[in-house]
């Protein structure tokens, strides 16, 4: 997605996304226990700092938050400024002094500080406009054997059968409405395709990675570190 739609779309969705996360996403897809194994698979530990890509409302915050304590640090870096607003407020509610949130470009992770113990990204990375450069930083931010775990889709839609015939359409007409997605970001084969080449050049810049799926077979968590 183009930097002035993530501003655009993100900001008008930001006061509604955790609703829609608590009554849609998180019961139907059973979202919660990914994000849960996502950071399992930073082994953090007290004092680590972290820094989550395209946090977006902060909902892996608490997690993050309880796994390094409150003498570790955790940065979340988004590019619309609705969503950080939201973020922000969860911060300020929870009074966690430990945690930064950076406006900027997951391409770029200007501002972000660092090099990290580990860090991570959750159905973010699949819309960023230039997968590669946001990868390539992703492990630069990271110090030697640091750790990072992406959630995503691997595509946009089911291979075949009920779900590909009646769900997908009409998942996909919500996603374009709500500006979640824009058409190039569900355009099947461009999607698959880069994440392809994005796992291929994980695999060459990490060590131990490990890949299983989810969400019915449409979704990835991958894990890695480096050397
Ligand atoms: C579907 S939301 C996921 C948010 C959060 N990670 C979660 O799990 O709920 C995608 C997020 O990616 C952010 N995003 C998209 N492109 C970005 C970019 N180039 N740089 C930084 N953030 C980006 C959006 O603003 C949005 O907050």
């Amino acid at each position: 997605m183009q930097l002035d739609d993530v501003a655009k779309n993100y900001g008008a969705l930001a006061r509604f996304y955790d609703l829609g996360d608590r009554w849609l996403t998180r019961p139907f897809a059973r979202i919660g226990r990914l994000r849960v194994a996502s950071v399992g698979r930073l082994s953090l530990r007290e004092g680590d700092s972290v820094l989550d890509i395209g946090c977006g409302t902060g909902l892996n915050l608490p997690l993050l938050v309880e796994a390094v304590g409150p003498t570790g640090r955790v940065v979340g870096l988004d590019y619309s400024e609705g969503m950080l607003r939201e973020a922000r407020r969860r911060v300020e509610s929870n009074g966690w002094g430990n945690v930064e949130l950076v406006h900027g470009d997951a391409a770029l992770l200007e501002g972000v500080g660092g090099p990290f113990d580990a860090a991570m990204s959750t159905w973010a990375l699949g819309i960023v406009d230039d997968l590669p450069s946001a990868l390539e930083r992703a492990v630069d931010v990271l110090k030697p054997r640091g750790r990072l775990a992406i959630l995503d889709f691997r595509s946009t839609q089911a291979e075949r059968g009920l779900r590909r015939r009646l769900v997908d359409p009409v998942l996909h007409k919500v996603l374009l409405w709500s500006g979640i997605d824009t058409a190039e970001d569900l355009d099947n084969e461009r999607f698959q395709k880069r994440w392809e080449d994005g796992k291929r050049y994980l695999r060459e810049a990490l060590v131990d990675v490990e890949e299983e799926s989810n969400v019915g077979g449409t979704g990835f968590l991958l894990w890695g570190t480096k050397p």
